[in-house]
């Protein structure tokens, strides 16, 4: 089964999430975490992956920080930034995966 990984860092506190994705026809399977960071950044970590688990590739692109912040019920204004690492984390381990496994077509 194919895995990929997106890792980001957060410049304002140096916090940093790498989101591990293993594919399989074109689903998440399974989807795991390794975070360095504040208590909002490993709920937005884990709840990203609750919410990628099982979806397409392209419905998981379309999970936004706001998405995680509102599945967690909301997040403190200072703390919106850390659900950021989650959503782009997650994009960077798709668009990596289209990278490596998947045919791009030339234009
Ligand atoms: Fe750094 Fe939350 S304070 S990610």
């Amino acid at each position: 089964m194919p895995t990929e990984k997106g890792v980001l860092g957060e410049p304002e506190c140096g916090d940093s999430l790498t989101i591990y994705i293993k594919v399989k026809d074109n689903m998440i399977a399974d989807i795991s975490f390794l975070v360095f960071g504040c208590v909002a950044a490993v709920a937005s970590s884990s709840m990203t992956t609750q919410l990628a688990r099982g979806k397409s590739l392209e419905e998981a692109l379309q999970i936004t920080d706001k998405d995680i912040a509102d599945a967690l019920d909301g997040l403190p204004e200072h703390k919106i930034h850390c659900s950021v690492l989650g959503a782009s984390a997650l994009k960077n381990a798709i668009e990596n995966y289209y990278m490596k496994h998947r045919d791009w077509e030339v234009k």
